[in-house]
């Protein structure tokens, strides 16, 4: 689908608007004098003016003004200011599309004072076109601006639906912050193999590609996690001895916890607690 001559202005070109902003002129959704970058950085926006000549602007109200789509990609400590900006200036054809993280339907549309808004929740590898989205919008969002919606979200990875708002808690949870547990991990793995007596960089390609193939594999075999994981697993063996002591300390159960203290956050973002006491 190609959406030239629709305008789309992206507010904050951090990480991951201006990630976003590369994928919709990468694949060609709109040309790049279509396309609006505003942000309080004005060295950042020059850049993106040099690299993609797409039009830059500070003022906020000023780059909204004739959009057909309005990206919010704002931190969550900024959009209350956003809001407050563009409040009652956007016209009800406009299609407002947030990557706020805890920013619900129903603050993002009484602070907009607009009804025709996609919630969604994109996560970190959308930066090399690898992302996952998790996306909801609301009634007034038409069938032709979700299909719209659906390439600008393709455009840095894969996008899925849902009908229901509390998915996109559970999304920021699973894949929004699902990078950040990868790493984690893979970090631990390569402090083993660092620990064992292997050089770091040895240690970091050894882990790097054991999580690339295994993840391949994975995709290539389609079968149950727990299948793969037993194909590996020789009775009396290195491996077992290794997911014994995964399992005495919790391994499943803290990734469990872990993810469902991410979601209670998400909530928590959402009904305004900037705040958080990790201990309640
Ligand atoms: N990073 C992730 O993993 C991830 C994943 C999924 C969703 N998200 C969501 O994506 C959003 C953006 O995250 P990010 O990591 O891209 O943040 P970021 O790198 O800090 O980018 C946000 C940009 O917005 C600018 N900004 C702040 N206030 C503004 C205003 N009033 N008007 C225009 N621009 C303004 C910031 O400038 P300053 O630097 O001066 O503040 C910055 O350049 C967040 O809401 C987050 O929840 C992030």
């Amino acid at each position: 689908m190609n959406d030239s001559g629709k305008t789309i202005t992206i507010i904050g070109t951090g990480n991951m608007g201006s990630a976003i902003l590369a994928g919709i002129i990468r694949q060609g959704l709109t040309t790049p004098d279509h396309v609006r970058a505003a942000d309080k950085h004005e060295g950042r926006l020059h850049d993106l003016s040099n690299t993609y000549g797409v039009t830059t602007l500070t003022d906020n109200r000023a780059a909204v003004a004739g959009a057909d789509v309005v990206m919010l990609c704002v931190k969550p400590q900024h959009i209350g200011a956003v809001l407050q900006e563009l409040e009652g200036s956007l016209p009800a054809s406009t299609l407002v599309i947030s990557i706020v993280a805890g920013a619900t339907l129903a603050r993002l549309s009484s602070g907009l004072r607009h009804g025709c808004i996609i919630r969604t929740m994109p996560n970190t590898p959308a930066q090399i076109g690898q992302g996952i989205t998790v996306w909801t919008a609301t009634d007034a969002v038409s069938e032709e601006q979700m299909a719209l919606a659906r390439s600008i979200l393709q455009a840095f990875g894969v996008e899925v639906q849902v009908q229901e708002e509390n998915f996109l808690d559970m999304a920021t949870a699973l894949s929004g912050s699902g990078p950040a547990y990868v790493y984690l991990f893979m970090e631990a793995m390569i402090d083993a193999g660092v620990h064992l007596g292997f050089p770091r960089n040895v240690a970091e390609q050894l882990v790097v590609q054991t999580v690339r193939g295994s993840v391949e594999y994975f995709d290539t075999m389609k079968e149950h996690p727990a299948k793969m994981r037993n194909d590996v697993t020789s009775p009396g063996g290195t491996t077992t001895a290794a997911l014994y002591y995964l399992e005495k300390a919790g391994f499943r159960t803290a990734i469990s916890r872990a993810i469902w203290a991410a979601y209670e956050r998400s909530v928590e973002l959402g009904q305004g607690k900037m705040v958080h006491n990790p201990e309640k």
